[in-house]
């Protein structure tokens, strides 16, 4: 029997809608709450450095109460890596940020930024953090974070999600070679960015999956089917 693929939901377009008028509601760790009571089994925020959406106060909140392990989107910068290494959330996953883009575009250049990452995640690894790397499915960044001992990465799910006919089937082989060289290469791998329910059953088609990390789309379908709904709608397709 295959392996169930852990659902871990993105919540910081919860966040969104709050910082959106400066109100106190939609409360980020209820929305938290109801992803897992839903089926979630893992919950994700990304702490920005303009702190557009999760504030750091939320982070501290999510970690202790989800009660599934939280997942912090980080960059690689001094403050965010302080914030991180203070909270201790169970698994960080390392990001490139640029402050004027609209989401995260593309994978971490791991082999650019090789030693700035080989401190990072000796801290991280020191105080157990299981580090995940945010990279395209390349060859070469996928060896870099098997160097640089990671022992996650999270394919970068958004080119072939962006992507239709030929370009799709592609970036789709691109993905299935990848996360096959990081299984061989003793990697754990999660995948994500740009997933919803018309690209999900390509998605599925990646082996070695362990989680993906999911949301915008599912955030956007619990405006239609609450967000309870939308957690059950997208878990029961990824078979
Ligand atoms: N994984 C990573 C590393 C991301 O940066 C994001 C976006 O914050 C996601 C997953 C979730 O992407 P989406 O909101 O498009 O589902």
């Amino acid at each position: 029997m295959s392996k169930v693929v852990r659902l871990g939901v993105n919540v910081d377009h919860v966040a969104t809608l709050r910082q959106a008028r400066g109100t106190v509601y939609p409360d980020v760790l209820e929305a938290a709450m109801l992803c897992v009571k839903a089926g979630a089994g893992g919950i994700t925020a990304h702490l920005r450095e303009d702190r557009r959406h999760v504030q750091d106060a939320d982070v501290y909140v999510l970690k202790e109460n989800i009660g599934v392990p939280l997942n912090l989107e980080m960059a690689n910068e001094p403050e965010i890596v302080g914030i991180a290494l203070d909270l201790c959330p169970p698994e960080v996953c390392i990001v490139p940020e640029k402050r004027e883009e609209l989401t995260t575009e593309g994978g971490l250049d791991a082999v650019g930024n090789r030693d700035t990452l080989a401190d990072t995640i000796v801290a991280m690894q020191a105080k157990n953090i299981e580090v995940s790397l945010f990279i395209d499915p390349d060859p070469d960044q996928i060896n870099m974070a098997s160097e640089l001992g990671a022992p996650c990465i999270e394919l970068h799910t958004g080119t072939y999600c962006d992507s239709m006919g030929d370009a799709a089937v592609a970036e789709l082989e691109r993905l299935i070679r990848g996360s096959e060289l990081a299984h061989e290469l003793g990697i754990k791998v999660n995948a994500g960015h740009g997933i919803n329910l018309d690209n999900i059953d390509g998605i599925m088609k990646v082996p070695h999956l362990d989680t993906l990390n999911i949301g915008h789309s599912i955030i956007c379908r619990a405006v239609f089917v609450g967000i309870e709904g939308a957690v059950a709608e997208m878990q029961g397709r990824m078979v």
